[in-house]
């Protein structure tokens, strides 16, 4: 009887996902809460064949390079910058990730943020909670309106897609976005322009982030853009942090050259607890949730154990990217 392919699950996925993949292989699985240091993932892939990553593990060349046998990275996230797609294409191994399934959960994070950063939920919550309810204020935490606003989508994708949907159908927004391609579903349903970066800022009242981490998109906000928003425009991110110079962000925010910000993406992350951007009461942040509701991560860990098994077998993957 020949020995069962060895497989390392990075971290505790759902019970759904790690119960497809058991039967499959000889499966160990990272019991903390914290990822395996870089040193000590690279030992345990050391002999497998199989690696379920999450965006939080640095997958390199070095790393595939431990692991020679290594067929298959199944990444627990639709995003995949923590891979080095490059080297693994290079080495015949194959990439898989989770698309689709967490769109609508992400597209409804987005605007849960922009509505709290937009409504001053947030600093208004904490105000109430820390005693400084003094009385009905009619000055007191005024946001902005939504209703018939303008919303600018970076990156017409899925999520972008859904997050618009939600905005235009729900508050009658105005959608103009920017894209590499025209997206004629966003133009047909939504009546969406795509438009120029510079002028989807200076006419977007929300702007909400729904790019690909890449080489291209690194740093792509940064003081010249938040420059060129409205004083009263709401920024969101559940794309990716680094696509967002935080520095220059956190100054925008502190000199109210824009009025809000909600993010569930930081750079880097956890962010640390003494960071400005958490000092500032336009500042919403969430700790990376937009894919974490049940339903959502059970679908992410069948796409991932689909992909992982298919890849021990060498038959198609469900969610390939390479
Ligand atoms: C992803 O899948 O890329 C999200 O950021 C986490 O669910």
């Amino acid at each position: 009887m020949s020995a069962k392919p060895r497989v390392f699950v990075a971290r505790r996925i759902p019970d759904l996902g790690l119960d497809m993949i058991a039967p499959h292989c000889d499966m160990e699985v990272w019991p903390e809460l914290l990822p395996p240091s870089p040193s000590v993932l690279k030992e345990k892939v050391n002999g497998c064949v199989g690696l379920v990553s999450l965006l939080t593990d640095r997958i390199d060349g070095p790393l595939m390079d431990a692991a020679p046998g290594l067929k298959i990275i199944s990444n627990f996230a639709v995003g995949v910058n923590n891979i080095d797609i490059p080297a693994a294409t290079a080495r015949n191994i194959k990439i898989g990730n989770t698309p689709g399934v967490l769109t609508e959960a992400t597209a409804d994070i987005a605007v849960t943020l922009l509505l709290a950063a937009t409504r001053r939920l947030w600093d208004s919550a904490i105000d109430a909670r820390e005693g400084r309810w003094f009385t009905w204020d009619p000055r007191g935490w005024l946001g902005q309106d939504l209703s018939g606003r303008t919303l600018g989508i970076v990156g017409m994708g899925r999520i972008g897609l859904a997050t618009a949907r939600r905005l235009h159908h729900g508050w009658g927004m105005k959608v103009l976005y920017s894209a590499r391609s025209p997206k004629p579903e966003a133009e047909k349903e939504l009546k969406a322009t795509r438009v120029e970066m510079d002028t989807l800022l200076a006419e977007s009242d929300f702007v909400s982030v729904h790019t690909d981490l890449n080489a291209d998109t690194k740093g792509l906000f940064g003081a010249a853009q938040f420059a060129k928003m409205k004083p009263t425009a709401v920024f969101v991110n559940t794309s990716r942090g680094p696509v967002v110079d935080q520095a220059a962000l956190a100054k925008a925010l502190r000199e109210k050259t824009i009025f809000a910000a909600g993010l569930d993406v930081t750079d880097p992350e956890p962010l640390p607890k003494e960071h400005e951007l958490y000092t500032l009461p336009n500042c919403v942040i969430a700790p990376h949730i937009a894919s974490a509701t049940v339903d959502t991560r059970n679908a992410m860990a069948r796409i991932c154990a689909e992909n992982l098994i298919a890849g021990l077998t060498g038959r198609p993957l469900t969610a390939s990217v390479n």
